[in-house]
């Protein structure tokens, strides 16, 4: 058996955490033969419902769990820690205005960049959950010079998910079938989920999909929409935020970036910009990517030239540029 990886989990006793926490114990996150030390970090109020969750973890008897423990302390929290899943964040209170929750989480992610240089392995992969989940990863690469860019991302892969669905719905075929929708942006209301290099297997043949939904009006005003909305629909569904989407999205992500993404697959991680597509560096965008040997490239050539996709990533890039400029303003 491989040695242990480290794995960190912030907000472990939260919504997403709860469900995270069981799905990579049961292989989702690094493949079932790849033993976890799991250590679940939350903040000192959440103290009871953290020992809750790890008795049930342990109570679980994962095998691939080689380890489970909690922590309300940063340093010893990451320490050592492979991967780094920022799950936990400031939720929007009553009265609150958005940049309120931006200025709150931004010195949060600040002060956890600190604690992650500082503590945890030195090529730590973190992918950032909460939200504002873009910004957040920008602050963290801003604030955590010595970690390398590219080991920061932020979670959109639930937002490829949903439109994978919303596309396997519409062409009334099995989700696994359909591959290689785009999302740009922000994952936020103003992200762009792209079908212009989707492929579905129709009748066992590979599909464009724009050869078979057609209809504009549709992917305009239905399916942009309903991608964009998703997480305020579930919300008013559930009663409460997605959670086991989202940690499934997370182990997605995470398993794409750590064992690679299959031939000819594309998927989207929102990552520190490079320029590609003339997204100023500094900010953290979702791309298309492939990943390999632990490494994931941004997709390159993609036309997004046509002013129906300019158009949508020009608000979403504008978006990102003023949640920055807000976040860092009072940091420095
Ligand atoms: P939750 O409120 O149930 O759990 C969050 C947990 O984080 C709580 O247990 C809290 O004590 C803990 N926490 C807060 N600040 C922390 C800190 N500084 N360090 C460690 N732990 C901390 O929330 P839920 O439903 O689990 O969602 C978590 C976040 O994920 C939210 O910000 C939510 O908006 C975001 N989210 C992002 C998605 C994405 O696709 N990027 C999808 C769904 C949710």
């Amino acid at each position: 058996t491989p040695e242990p990886v480290k794995v960190t989990i912030t907000g472990g006793a939260g919504n997403i955490g709860y469900a995270l926490s069981f799905m990579i114990g049961g292989g989702r996150l690094l493949g079932p033969d790849q033993p976890i030390d799991l250590t679940l970090l939350e903040i000192p109020q959440a103290e009871k419902a953290l020992t809750g969750t790890v008795m049930e973890l342990q109570d679980a008897a994962l095998p691939l769990l080689n380890s489970v423990r909690g922590s309300t302390d940063q340093a010893d929290g990451f320490k050592g820690c492979h991967i780094a899943l920022l799950v936990g964040a400031k939720p929007r209170g009553k009265g609150m205005v958005r940049a309120d929750l931006l200025k709150a989480n931004g010195a949060i992610f600040k002060s956890q960049a600190g604690y992650i240089q500082d503590n945890a392995h030195p090529d730590v992969k973190i992918v950032v959950v909460g939200n504002p989940a873009n910004t957040n990863a920008a602050i963290i690469a801003e604030f955590a010079p010595k970690i390398p860019k590219s080991n920061i991302t932020a979670l959109t892969r639930l937002d490829l998910n949903r439109s994978l669905n919303q596309i396997s719905s519409r062409l009334n075929i099995p989700v696994r079938d359909v591959k290689n929708v785009v999302i740009w942006g922000n994952h936020s209301k103003t992200q762009f989920p792209d079908i212009k290099n989707a492929e579905a297997v129709i009748n066992g043949q590979t599909t464009p999909v724009p050869n078979v939904i057609t209809d504009q009006n549709w992917l305009a005003n239905t399916f942009i929409p309903t991608v964009q909305q998703r997480g305020a629909a579930i919300i008013k569904a559930r009663g409460k935020s997605s959670a086991a989407s989202a940690a499934s999205a997370v182990c997605d992500h995470i398993y794409s970036w750590w064992v690679g993404t299959a031939p000819g697959q594309i998927v989207s991680m929102a990552v520190m910009s490079d320029g590609s597509y003339g997204i100023p560096k500094g900010l953290c965008f979702s791309f298309p990517v492939t990943c390999k040997n632990g490494k994931w490239t941004i997709v390159q050539g993609l036309n997004i030239s046509d002013s129906f996709s300019q158009e949508r990533i020009q608000a979403t890039l504008k978006e990102l540029v003023s949640e920055k400029d807000i976040a860092v303003s009072h940091l420095r």
